[in-house]
């Protein structure tokens, strides 16, 4: 399956760090952290990849990654976000790479200790409609944060809210996701939200409403290292002990 890997946006809340470089080439242990994203999908079949990212450091992810051989990249493209005008937005750009075809996303501030293949897997022998990846989180603190699906005593989503104030379950919803080539379609009728941006939230819940989401949930540690000062931190904590992408 193609794989489309966002690292756009501002990064404005690791400021100042990312006034001076994008936040996705950070570092995260020994390497910078868009590489970790990268060999989560490689090492879950994707052999095709389009990057988008924007502002001024758009060039040095050409100078890390070149033409993606040496990470077990085929095919690398890139795409250019001329305004971070939110991760669906960001998605919407990879319409021509995705040439008709189911794609996966991943947020590229995203590290997972465990192989992100089982969703890929499930998703590839049934391509239709989206996939999400749940993760559980206790502390309701960090749900805030983050998008947190409403599931019903079937087990099914019934909604996604994005950084809800009372979060309706203990699972947050990672930046990996499953979708069929309809995404392209849902993206371009998407209004923006309160805060200017075309969320992957509503994304989600379109499909959610079509009744074609379904999900998985995590085994083991995930991270967004780009959430506050302290996930960077936890995040580099984790994997410099633990490591990532493990089988
Ligand atoms: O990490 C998981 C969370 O990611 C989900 O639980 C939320 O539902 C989802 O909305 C998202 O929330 P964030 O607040 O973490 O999104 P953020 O604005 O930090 O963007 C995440 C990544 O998306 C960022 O590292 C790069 C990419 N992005 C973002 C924006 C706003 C773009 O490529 N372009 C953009 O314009």
């Amino acid at each position: 399956m193609r794989g489309v890997l966002l690292a756009g946006g501002t990064g404005s809340r690791l400021w100042p760090l990312t006034r001076i470089t994008n936040k996705h080439l950070l570092p995260i242990y020994d390497r910078p952290m868009v590489q970790w994203s990268i060999e989560a999908l490689v090492n879950a079949g994707v052999t095709e990849l389009m990057l988008v990212t924007g502002g001024t450091h758009a060039g040095e992810f050409l100078r890390l990654l070149g033409n993606g051989h040496e990470f077990g990249i085929d095919r690398l493209s890139y795409g250019y976000q001329e305004h971070p005008g939110g991760i669906a937005e960001a998605l919407g750009l990879a319409e021509r790479f995705a040439d008709g075809e189911a794609i996966i996303v991943m947020l590229a501030d995203n590290v997972v200790e465990r192989s992100i293949r089982p969703m890929v897997d499930a998703f590839e022998k049934d391509p239709t409609g989206a996939r999400i990846l749940l993760t559980e989180v206790r502390e309701p603190e960090h749900l805030r944060h983050l998008g947190v699906p409403e599931i019903d005593a079937e087990g099914r989503v019934v909604r996604i809210l994005e950084k809800p104030e009372e979060p309706p379950s203990n699972f947050g919803v990672t930046g990996i996701y499953c979708y069929d080539a309809g995404v392209f379609d849902v993206i371009k009728r998407l209004a923006p939200s309160g805060r200017g941006e075309l969320e992957i939230t509503d994304v989600n819940n379109h499909y959610v409403r079509q009744k074609t989401m379904r999900y998985d949930v995590l085994d083991g540690f995930w991270g967004d290292a780009g959430e506050s000062i302290d996930a960077y931190y936890a995040v580099n904590d984790f994997v410099r002990s633990y490591g990532a992408n493990k089988a």
